[in-house]
Protein backbone atom coordinates (compact mmCIF):
# COMPACT_ATOMS: atom_id res chain seq x y z
CA UNK A 1 0.00 0.00 0.00
CA UNK A 2 3.01 2.32 0.00
CA UNK A 3 3.55 3.70 -2.61
CA UNK A 4 7.30 5.33 -2.09
CA UNK A 5 8.17 1.77 -0.88
CA UNK A 6 6.41 -0.05 -3.43
CA UNK A 7 7.28 2.24 -6.19
CA UNK A 8 11.38 2.33 -5.81
CA UNK A 9 12.42 1.77 -9.30
CA UNK A 10 15.58 0.86 -10.57
CA UNK A 11 16.39 3.20 -13.59
CA UNK A 12 19.28 2.03 -14.75
CA UNK A 13 20.38 4.35 -18.20
CA UNK A 14 19.68 2.87 -21.33
CA UNK A 15 22.97 2.02 -22.85
CA UNK A 16 24.40 4.82 -24.86
CA UNK A 17 23.11 3.52 -28.18
CA UNK A 18 25.34 3.57 -31.48
CA UNK A 19 29.25 4.28 -30.05
CA UNK A 20 29.63 7.50 -32.34
CA UNK A 21 26.19 8.78 -30.62
CA UNK A 22 28.48 9.62 -27.81
CA UNK A 23 30.89 12.87 -27.67
CA UNK A 24 33.99 11.45 -29.57
CA UNK A 25 36.17 13.02 -26.81
CA UNK A 26 34.51 11.76 -23.92
CA UNK A 27 35.87 8.73 -22.20
CA UNK A 28 33.51 5.96 -21.63
CA UNK A 29 32.31 6.15 -17.74
CA UNK A 30 29.34 3.90 -16.04
CA UNK A 31 26.85 5.60 -13.84
CA UNK A 32 24.62 3.57 -11.67
CA UNK A 33 20.63 5.09 -10.84
CA UNK A 34 18.24 5.03 -8.02
CA UNK A 35 15.14 6.04 -7.86
CA UNK A 36 12.67 7.18 -5.48
CA UNK A 37 9.35 8.77 -4.88
CA UNK A 38 6.77 9.12 -7.29
CA UNK A 39 6.41 8.26 -11.35
CA UNK A 40 7.49 11.58 -12.05
CA UNK A 41 10.96 10.89 -10.74
CA UNK A 42 10.96 7.68 -12.65
CA UNK A 43 10.59 10.05 -16.00
CA UNK A 44 13.16 12.27 -14.63
CA UNK A 45 15.64 9.55 -14.19
CA UNK A 46 15.03 8.62 -17.56
CA UNK A 47 15.78 12.16 -19.11
CA UNK A 48 18.95 12.26 -16.81
CA UNK A 49 20.35 9.25 -18.27
CA UNK A 50 19.40 10.66 -21.86
CA UNK A 51 21.59 13.83 -20.84
CA UNK A 52 24.11 11.80 -19.08
CA UNK A 53 24.50 9.28 -22.24
CA UNK A 54 25.74 12.09 -24.52
CA UNK A 55 28.20 12.55 -22.50
CA UNK A 56 30.03 8.99 -22.87
CA UNK A 57 27.81 7.63 -19.44
CA UNK A 58 26.75 3.88 -20.10
CA UNK A 59 24.21 1.95 -17.46
CA UNK A 60 25.08 -0.32 -14.97
CA UNK A 61 22.99 -1.84 -12.31
CA UNK A 62 25.66 -2.40 -9.84
CA UNK A 63 26.97 0.54 -7.86
CA UNK A 64 30.80 -1.53 -7.53
CA UNK A 65 31.75 -0.78 -10.77
CA UNK A 66 30.16 2.77 -11.45
CA UNK A 67 31.88 6.54 -12.17
CA UNK A 68 28.59 8.15 -11.04
CA UNK A 69 26.03 7.06 -8.34
CA UNK A 70 23.26 9.13 -9.16
CA UNK A 71 20.21 9.01 -6.55
CA UNK A 72 17.17 10.62 -7.30
CA UNK A 73 15.56 11.13 -4.20
CA UNK A 74 12.05 11.56 -2.67
CA UNK A 75 10.98 14.03 0.45
CA UNK A 76 7.26 13.45 1.02
CA UNK A 77 8.11 11.66 4.10
CA UNK A 78 10.25 11.80 6.79
CA UNK A 79 11.52 7.57 6.04
CA UNK A 80 12.62 8.56 2.81
CA UNK A 81 14.92 11.25 2.98
CA UNK A 82 16.34 9.38 6.40
CA UNK A 83 16.93 6.43 3.82
CA UNK A 84 18.80 9.13 1.46
CA UNK A 85 21.34 9.90 4.02
CA UNK A 86 22.09 6.40 5.26
CA UNK A 87 22.86 5.03 1.86
CA UNK A 88 25.04 7.83 1.21
CA UNK A 89 26.81 7.10 4.55
CA UNK A 90 27.30 3.87 2.72
CA UNK A 91 29.03 5.19 -0.20
CA UNK A 92 31.97 6.59 1.13
CA UNK A 93 33.85 3.15 1.30
CA UNK A 94 32.93 2.71 -2.28
CA UNK A 95 34.13 6.13 -3.27
CA UNK A 96 37.60 5.92 -2.05
CA UNK A 97 37.58 2.34 -3.57
CA UNK A 98 37.20 2.95 -6.89
CA UNK A 99 39.03 6.36 -6.92
CA UNK A 100 42.17 4.16 -5.77
CA UNK A 101 41.08 1.82 -8.75
CA UNK A 102 41.75 4.81 -10.99
CA UNK A 103 37.84 6.06 -11.23
CA UNK A 104 36.94 9.38 -11.13
CA UNK A 105 33.83 8.21 -8.99
CA UNK A 106 31.16 10.97 -7.98
CA UNK A 107 28.04 11.24 -6.39
CA UNK A 108 25.06 13.27 -7.25
CA UNK A 109 21.94 13.55 -5.73
CA UNK A 110 18.82 14.92 -7.40
CA UNK A 111 15.41 15.12 -7.01
CA UNK A 112 12.60 16.33 -4.27
CA UNK A 113 15.37 16.26 -1.38
CA UNK A 114 18.35 17.87 -3.01
CA UNK A 115 15.91 20.77 -3.54
CA UNK A 116 14.94 20.83 0.08
CA UNK A 117 17.97 20.01 1.68
CA UNK A 118 20.11 21.82 -0.29
CA UNK A 119 23.75 22.46 0.71
CA UNK A 120 22.82 20.50 4.01
CA UNK A 121 23.33 17.61 2.28
CA UNK A 122 27.05 18.23 1.18
CA UNK A 123 27.33 19.25 4.90
CA UNK A 124 25.91 15.82 6.31
CA UNK A 125 26.91 13.76 3.08
CA UNK A 126 30.83 15.04 2.29
CA UNK A 127 30.76 11.85 -0.09
CA UNK A 128 28.36 13.91 -2.48
CA UNK A 129 29.57 16.26 -5.62
CA UNK A 130 26.91 17.03 -7.04
CA UNK A 131 23.15 18.56 -6.14
CA UNK A 132 20.69 18.78 -8.53
CA UNK A 133 17.01 20.04 -7.88
CA UNK A 134 13.68 18.36 -9.86
CA UNK A 135 13.91 21.76 -12.33
CA UNK A 136 17.91 22.16 -12.80
CA UNK A 137 18.64 18.51 -13.92
CA UNK A 138 19.21 19.46 -17.20
CA UNK A 139 22.38 21.17 -16.44
CA UNK A 140 23.47 17.81 -14.53
CA UNK A 141 26.22 17.00 -16.91
CA UNK A 142 28.08 20.46 -16.38
CA UNK A 143 27.56 20.23 -12.89
CA UNK A 144 29.64 17.12 -13.44
CA UNK A 145 31.84 18.40 -15.22
CA UNK A 146 32.73 21.06 -12.62
CA UNK A 147 32.54 19.02 -9.75
CA UNK A 148 35.95 17.19 -11.26
CA UNK A 149 37.82 20.37 -11.04
CA UNK A 150 37.03 19.37 -7.20
CA UNK A 151 33.91 21.72 -6.38
CA UNK A 152 31.06 20.84 -4.78
CA UNK A 153 28.14 21.53 -6.82
CA UNK A 154 24.86 22.62 -5.70
CA UNK A 155 22.12 23.38 -8.50
CA UNK A 156 18.77 24.13 -6.87
CA UNK A 157 17.65 27.02 -8.11
CA UNK A 158 14.55 27.16 -10.37
CA UNK A 159 15.90 28.53 -13.49
CA UNK A 160 14.36 30.59 -15.96
CA UNK A 161 14.97 28.45 -18.92
CA UNK A 162 12.77 25.71 -19.55
CA UNK A 163 14.20 22.00 -19.36
CA UNK A 164 12.71 20.05 -21.31
CA UNK A 165 13.59 22.52 -24.37
CA UNK A 166 17.59 22.01 -23.19
CA UNK A 167 17.34 17.76 -22.54
CA UNK A 168 18.47 15.62 -25.81
CA UNK A 169 15.52 13.46 -26.92
CA UNK A 170 15.92 9.82 -26.06
CA UNK A 171 17.10 8.01 -29.14
CA UNK A 172 14.66 5.30 -30.61
CA UNK A 173 16.99 2.50 -29.56
CA UNK A 174 16.83 3.95 -26.15
CA UNK A 175 12.95 4.51 -25.70
CA UNK A 176 12.62 0.81 -27.17
CA UNK A 177 14.56 -1.21 -24.44
CA UNK A 178 12.41 1.21 -21.95
CA UNK A 179 9.21 -1.06 -22.97
CA UNK A 180 5.90 -0.31 -24.64
CA UNK A 181 4.18 1.48 -22.04
CA UNK A 182 5.90 4.89 -21.39
CA UNK A 183 5.64 8.40 -18.88
CA UNK A 184 5.39 11.72 -20.29
CA UNK A 185 5.88 14.54 -18.05
CA UNK A 186 2.68 17.34 -19.14
CA UNK A 187 2.65 19.68 -16.27
CA UNK A 188 5.03 20.45 -13.51
CA UNK A 189 5.09 21.74 -9.91
CA UNK A 190 1.71 23.38 -7.53
CA UNK A 191 -0.16 25.98 -6.68
CA UNK A 192 -2.29 23.96 -4.19
CA UNK A 193 -0.37 24.42 -0.85
CA UNK A 194 -1.87 21.17 1.04
CA UNK A 195 -0.82 22.18 4.41
CA UNK A 196 0.86 18.62 4.86
CA UNK A 197 3.08 19.00 1.60
CA UNK A 198 6.51 19.83 0.74
CA UNK A 199 5.54 19.32 -3.22
CA UNK A 200 4.73 22.68 -3.97
CA UNK A 201 8.46 23.71 -2.42
CA UNK A 202 10.27 21.17 -4.07
CA UNK A 203 9.41 21.31 -7.56
CA UNK A 204 7.90 25.07 -7.32
CA UNK A 205 5.18 26.69 -9.25
CA UNK A 206 2.85 24.92 -11.50
CA UNK A 207 3.61 25.07 -15.30
CA UNK A 208 2.32 23.28 -18.52
CA UNK A 209 4.01 21.79 -21.27
CA UNK A 210 2.74 23.21 -24.77
CA UNK A 211 0.55 20.97 -26.68
CA UNK A 212 2.95 20.58 -29.59
CA UNK A 213 6.16 19.60 -27.63
CA UNK A 214 3.40 17.30 -25.86
CA UNK A 215 2.45 15.72 -29.23
CA UNK A 216 5.80 15.81 -30.85
CA UNK A 217 7.17 13.46 -27.72
CA UNK A 218 4.31 11.30 -27.88
CA UNK A 219 4.79 10.59 -31.57
CA UNK A 220 8.08 10.01 -31.24
CA UNK A 221 7.41 7.56 -27.98
CA UNK A 222 5.09 5.57 -30.35
CA UNK A 223 7.04 5.55 -33.10
CA UNK A 224 9.44 3.51 -30.72
CA UNK A 225 6.80 1.02 -30.42
CA UNK A 226 5.35 2.61 -27.36
CA UNK A 227 1.61 1.52 -26.95
CA UNK A 228 0.78 3.08 -23.83
CA UNK A 229 1.31 6.61 -21.88
CA UNK A 230 0.68 7.80 -19.01
CA UNK A 231 1.04 11.57 -18.24
CA UNK A 232 2.10 12.71 -15.40
CA UNK A 233 2.04 16.09 -13.16
CA UNK A 234 1.86 16.73 -9.57
CA UNK A 235 -1.47 18.09 -10.67
CA UNK A 236 -1.72 16.76 -14.07
CA UNK A 237 -5.81 17.76 -14.38
CA UNK A 238 -4.42 21.29 -14.01
CA UNK A 239 -2.66 20.94 -17.48
CA UNK A 240 -3.85 23.86 -19.42
CA UNK A 241 -1.61 24.39 -22.15
CA UNK A 242 -1.04 26.68 -25.38
CA UNK A 243 -2.84 23.98 -28.43
CA UNK A 244 -1.73 24.25 -32.26
CA UNK A 245 -4.68 26.88 -32.61
CA UNK A 246 -3.17 29.40 -30.27
CA UNK A 247 -6.33 28.76 -27.70
CA UNK A 248 -5.41 27.30 -24.32
CA UNK A 249 -6.31 23.49 -24.18
CA UNK A 250 -7.77 21.63 -21.17
CA UNK A 251 -6.38 18.12 -20.37
CA UNK A 252 -9.77 16.56 -22.06
CA UNK A 253 -8.61 18.30 -25.14
CA UNK A 254 -4.98 16.78 -25.27
CA UNK A 255 -6.32 13.54 -24.51
CA UNK A 256 -8.38 13.71 -27.51
CA UNK A 257 -5.57 14.70 -29.77
CA UNK A 258 -3.16 12.17 -28.39
CA UNK A 259 -5.61 9.48 -29.19
CA UNK A 260 -5.08 10.07 -32.68
CA UNK A 261 -1.23 9.52 -32.85
CA UNK A 262 -0.88 6.31 -34.94
CA UNK A 263 0.10 3.51 -32.57
CA UNK A 264 -0.83 4.74 -29.22
CA UNK A 265 -3.84 2.27 -28.21
CA UNK A 266 -4.39 3.37 -24.43
CA UNK A 267 -4.06 6.60 -22.11
CA UNK A 268 -3.99 7.13 -18.79
CA UNK A 269 -3.18 10.21 -16.52
CA UNK A 270 -2.04 10.56 -13.15
CA UNK A 271 -2.27 12.46 -10.70
CA UNK A 272 -5.21 14.31 -10.25
CA UNK A 273 -6.95 16.65 -8.14
CA UNK A 274 -11.05 16.49 -7.56
CA UNK A 275 -11.02 20.05 -8.04
CA UNK A 276 -9.63 20.24 -11.40
CA UNK A 277 -11.98 17.65 -13.03
CA UNK A 278 -13.36 19.92 -15.18
CA UNK A 279 -16.41 18.82 -17.71
CA UNK A 280 -14.10 18.56 -20.53
CA UNK A 281 -11.86 15.54 -18.88
CA UNK A 282 -15.48 14.11 -17.68
CA UNK A 283 -16.28 13.82 -20.80
CA UNK A 284 -13.26 12.58 -22.23
CA UNK A 285 -13.93 9.35 -20.00
CA UNK A 286 -17.21 8.93 -21.62
CA UNK A 287 -15.94 9.28 -25.01
CA UNK A 288 -12.56 7.38 -25.80
CA UNK A 289 -11.80 4.36 -25.33
CA UNK A 290 -8.07 4.90 -25.76
CA UNK A 291 -8.58 6.71 -22.51
CA UNK A 292 -7.95 3.61 -19.53
CA UNK A 293 -11.39 3.50 -17.28
CA UNK A 294 -9.02 4.38 -14.04
CA UNK A 295 -8.77 7.29 -12.14
CA UNK A 296 -6.29 8.26 -9.37
CA UNK A 297 -8.30 10.82 -7.41
CA UNK A 298 -6.43 11.25 -4.15
CA UNK A 299 -9.25 12.78 -1.33
CA UNK A 300 -7.15 12.25 1.90
CA UNK A 301 -9.89 12.38 4.46
CA UNK A 302 -13.37 12.27 4.97
CA UNK A 303 -13.99 15.03 7.57
CA UNK A 304 -14.65 18.86 6.47
CA UNK A 305 -12.78 20.11 9.58
CA UNK A 306 -9.88 18.23 8.39
CA UNK A 307 -10.13 18.90 4.42
CA UNK A 308 -10.17 22.25 5.44
CA UNK A 309 -7.22 22.27 7.78
CA UNK A 310 -5.15 20.24 5.18
CA UNK A 311 -6.44 23.34 2.66
CA UNK A 312 -7.78 20.86 -0.06
CA UNK A 313 -10.41 23.56 -0.67
CA UNK A 314 -13.27 20.63 -1.08
CA UNK A 315 -15.65 19.04 0.97
CA UNK A 316 -16.47 15.33 1.40
CA UNK A 317 -19.58 15.94 -0.16
CA UNK A 318 -18.15 17.71 -3.19
CA UNK A 319 -15.90 14.61 -3.82
CA UNK A 320 -18.65 11.77 -3.78
CA UNK A 321 -20.80 14.74 -5.71
CA UNK A 322 -17.49 14.32 -8.30
CA UNK A 323 -16.99 10.76 -8.47
CA UNK A 324 -21.41 10.43 -9.07
CA UNK A 325 -20.80 12.51 -12.05
CA UNK A 326 -17.80 10.94 -13.18
CA UNK A 327 -19.26 7.48 -12.93
CA UNK A 328 -22.13 8.44 -14.58
CA UNK A 329 -19.88 9.62 -18.10
CA UNK A 330 -18.20 6.10 -17.57
CA UNK A 331 -19.71 3.42 -15.22
CA UNK A 332 -16.75 1.07 -15.66
CA UNK A 333 -14.23 3.48 -13.94
CA UNK A 334 -12.57 2.26 -11.19
CA UNK A 335 -11.38 4.28 -8.78
CA UNK A 336 -7.82 4.98 -6.70
CA UNK A 337 -6.80 7.30 -3.70
CA UNK A 338 -4.72 8.54 -1.39
CA UNK A 339 -5.46 9.06 2.32
CA UNK A 340 -3.39 10.59 5.09
CA UNK A 341 -4.44 9.30 8.74
CA UNK A 342 -3.35 10.95 12.03
CA UNK A 343 -3.58 14.95 10.28
CA UNK A 344 -3.11 17.11 13.77
CA UNK A 345 -6.55 17.52 15.65
CA UNK A 346 -7.69 14.47 13.87
CA UNK A 347 -10.23 12.99 16.55
CA UNK A 348 -11.54 9.38 16.57
CA UNK A 349 -14.99 10.94 14.65
CA UNK A 350 -12.67 12.64 11.59
CA UNK A 351 -11.32 9.21 10.77
CA UNK A 352 -14.56 7.80 11.19
CA UNK A 353 -15.60 9.93 8.44
CA UNK A 354 -12.64 8.97 6.52
CA UNK A 355 -13.96 5.05 6.81
CA UNK A 356 -17.31 5.89 6.01
CA UNK A 357 -16.20 7.97 2.26
CA UNK A 358 -14.33 5.24 1.68
CA UNK A 359 -17.56 2.70 1.81
CA UNK A 360 -19.28 5.47 -0.16
CA UNK A 361 -17.01 5.38 -2.80
CA UNK A 362 -15.42 2.13 -3.10
CA UNK A 363 -11.80 2.01 -4.16
CA UNK A 364 -10.31 -0.72 -6.78
CA UNK A 365 -7.13 0.29 -5.29
CA UNK A 366 -5.23 3.11 -2.89
CA UNK A 367 -2.31 4.24 -0.62
CA UNK A 368 -2.69 5.42 2.58
CA UNK A 369 -0.23 7.04 4.46
CA UNK A 370 0.51 8.15 8.38
CA UNK A 371 0.80 12.07 8.36
CA UNK A 372 4.79 12.82 8.66
CA UNK A 373 5.44 16.04 9.41
CA UNK A 374 7.27 17.91 6.79
CA UNK A 375 9.61 21.07 8.15
CA UNK A 376 8.42 24.28 6.54
CA UNK A 377 4.78 23.21 6.03
CA UNK A 378 2.63 24.94 7.85
CA UNK A 379 0.69 21.49 8.98
CA UNK A 380 4.06 20.71 10.80
CA UNK A 381 3.61 23.73 13.13
CA UNK A 382 -0.08 23.30 13.86
CA UNK A 383 -1.35 21.80 17.33
CA UNK A 384 -2.33 18.54 18.40
CA UNK A 385 -0.17 16.12 16.77
CA UNK A 386 -1.74 12.50 17.15
CA UNK A 387 -0.18 9.93 18.77
CA UNK A 388 1.82 7.53 16.52
CA UNK A 389 0.29 4.44 18.22
CA UNK A 390 -3.09 6.06 17.27
CA UNK A 391 -1.94 6.73 13.90
CA UNK A 392 -1.04 3.38 13.51
CA UNK A 393 -4.14 1.57 14.41
CA UNK A 394 -6.21 3.86 12.31
CA UNK A 395 -4.05 2.80 9.15
CA UNK A 396 -4.23 -0.76 10.24
CA UNK A 397 -8.33 -0.53 10.20
CA UNK A 398 -8.02 2.06 7.26
CA UNK A 399 -6.10 -0.22 5.10
CA UNK A 400 -7.87 -3.56 6.09
CA UNK A 401 -10.91 -1.98 4.69
CA UNK A 402 -9.07 -0.72 1.51
CA UNK A 403 -7.55 -3.70 0.93
CA UNK A 404 -10.66 -5.47 0.97
CA UNK A 405 -12.61 -3.33 -1.09
CA UNK A 406 -9.47 -4.03 -3.76
CA UNK A 407 -9.97 -7.45 -3.14
CA UNK A 408 -13.78 -7.54 -3.86
CA UNK A 409 -13.20 -5.67 -7.18
CA UNK A 410 -10.43 -7.79 -8.01
CA UNK A 411 -12.86 -10.68 -7.61
CA UNK A 412 -15.45 -8.81 -9.50
CA UNK A 413 -13.09 -8.85 -12.75
CA UNK A 414 -13.18 -12.91 -12.71
CA UNK A 415 -14.86 -13.77 -15.65
CA UNK A 416 -14.73 -10.40 -17.88
CA UNK A 417 -13.08 -10.58 -21.41
CA UNK A 418 -10.50 -7.64 -21.39
CA UNK A 419 -8.29 -6.23 -24.03
CA UNK A 420 -4.35 -6.67 -22.67
CA UNK A 421 -1.50 -5.08 -23.44
CA UNK A 422 1.23 -7.42 -22.85
CA UNK A 423 4.13 -5.27 -21.33
CA UNK A 424 7.19 -7.49 -19.89
CA UNK A 425 7.82 -11.20 -19.33
CA UNK A 426 6.60 -12.98 -16.10
CA UNK A 427 8.25 -14.97 -13.62
CA UNK A 428 7.20 -18.66 -14.96
CA UNK A 429 8.98 -18.83 -18.52
CA UNK A 430 5.87 -18.57 -21.71
CA UNK A 431 4.19 -16.05 -19.14
CA UNK A 432 4.05 -12.58 -20.01
CA UNK A 433 2.37 -9.84 -17.24
CA UNK A 434 0.43 -6.93 -19.02
CA UNK A 435 -1.65 -4.44 -17.16
CA UNK A 436 -5.84 -4.86 -16.79
CA UNK A 437 -7.93 -1.57 -17.90
CA UNK A 438 -7.86 -0.76 -14.26
CA UNK A 439 -4.59 -1.18 -13.92
CA UNK A 440 -4.12 -4.46 -11.84
CA UNK A 441 -1.20 -6.72 -13.09
CA UNK A 442 -2.17 -9.75 -15.27
CA UNK A 443 -0.15 -12.99 -15.79
CA UNK A 444 -1.21 -14.60 -18.95
CA UNK A 445 0.78 -17.26 -21.19
CA UNK A 446 2.08 -15.85 -24.17
CA UNK A 447 5.25 -15.48 -26.41
CA UNK A 448 8.13 -13.02 -25.50
CA UNK A 449 7.51 -12.16 -29.28
CA UNK A 450 4.45 -10.93 -28.61
CA UNK A 451 4.85 -7.75 -25.59
CA UNK A 452 3.34 -5.00 -27.30
CA UNK A 453 0.60 -6.72 -29.20
CA UNK A 454 -2.72 -5.99 -27.19
CA UNK A 455 -5.08 -9.44 -26.94
CA UNK A 456 -8.22 -10.58 -26.06
CA UNK A 457 -8.07 -12.38 -22.67
CA UNK A 458 -10.59 -13.56 -19.80
CA UNK A 459 -9.74 -12.97 -16.24
CA UNK A 460 -10.32 -16.54 -14.68
CA UNK A 461 -8.49 -16.00 -10.83
CA UNK A 462 -7.99 -12.92 -8.76
CA UNK A 463 -4.73 -13.34 -6.72
CA UNK A 464 -2.75 -11.34 -4.08
CA UNK A 465 -1.48 -8.62 -6.39
CA UNK A 466 -2.59 -9.78 -9.70
CA UNK A 467 -4.73 -11.54 -11.76
CA UNK A 468 -4.19 -14.49 -14.08
CA UNK A 469 -5.82 -14.48 -17.35
CA UNK A 470 -6.52 -17.09 -20.29
CA UNK A 471 -6.72 -16.48 -24.03
CA UNK A 472 -9.70 -16.47 -26.09
N1 LIG B 1 -0.16 15.66 -6.20
C1 LIG B 1 -0.76 14.58 -5.57
C2 LIG B 1 -0.02 14.06 -4.37
C3 LIG B 1 1.43 13.96 -4.40
S1 LIG B 1 2.09 13.30 -2.95
C4 LIG B 1 -2.13 15.00 -5.12
O1 LIG B 1 -2.40 16.15 -4.94
O2 LIG B 1 -2.90 14.13 -4.88
C5 LIG B 1 1.38 11.69 -2.89
C6 LIG B 1 0.63 11.41 -1.65
O3 LIG B 1 1.50 11.41 -0.54
C7 LIG B 1 -0.42 12.43 -1.29
O4 LIG B 1 -1.59 12.26 -2.01
C8 LIG B 1 -0.61 12.18 0.18
O5 LIG B 1 -1.57 11.20 0.43
C9 LIG B 1 0.76 11.66 0.63
N2 LIG B 1 1.45 12.67 1.42
C10 LIG B 1 1.90 13.86 1.03
N3 LIG B 1 2.46 14.53 2.06
C11 LIG B 1 2.35 13.72 3.14
C12 LIG B 1 2.73 13.85 4.51
N4 LIG B 1 3.30 14.94 4.98
N5 LIG B 1 2.49 12.81 5.33
C13 LIG B 1 1.89 11.69 4.87
N6 LIG B 1 1.51 11.53 3.59
C14 LIG B 1 1.73 12.53 2.73
FE1 LIG C 1 0.80 18.27 -2.57
FE2 LIG C 1 -1.70 19.12 -2.43
FE3 LIG C 1 -0.14 19.87 -4.44
FE4 LIG C 1 -0.97 17.37 -4.30
S1 LIG C 1 -2.28 19.17 -4.57
S2 LIG C 1 1.09 18.05 -4.75
S3 LIG C 1 -1.00 16.99 -2.12
S4 LIG C 1 0.13 20.40 -2.30
FE1 LIG D 1 8.43 12.55 -3.79
FE2 LIG D 1 8.97 14.74 -5.05
FE3 LIG D 1 7.45 12.92 -6.18
S1 LIG D 1 8.60 14.56 -2.91
S2 LIG D 1 6.43 12.02 -4.42
S3 LIG D 1 9.56 12.68 -5.65
S4 LIG D 1 7.24 15.10 -6.36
Amino acid sequence: MDRLDTEIAETPVSGREAPEQATSAAPSRKVFVKTYGCQMNVYDSERMSDALSRDGYTATDSPEDADLVLINTCHIREKAAEKVYSQLGRLAKLKKRRQSEGSDFMVAVAGCVAQAEGQEITRRAPVVDVVIGPQTYHRLPDALAKARTGAKVVETDFPVEDKFTALPKAPEKVIRKRGVSAFLTVQEGCDKFCTFCVVPYTRGAETSRPVDAIVAEAERLAAAGVREVTLLGQNVNAWHGEGSDGREWGLGELLRRLAEIDGLERLRYTTSHPRDMDDGLIEAHRDLPELMPYLHLPVQAGSDRILKAMNRRHTADDYIRLVERIRQANPDLALSGDFIVGFPGETDEDFEDTMRLIETVGYAQAFSFKYSPRPGTPGADLGGHVDEAVKSERLDRLQALLYRQQRDFAERCVGREIDLLLEKPGREPGQLIGRSPWLQPVIVNAKPEEIGDIVKVRITKAGTNSLFADRV
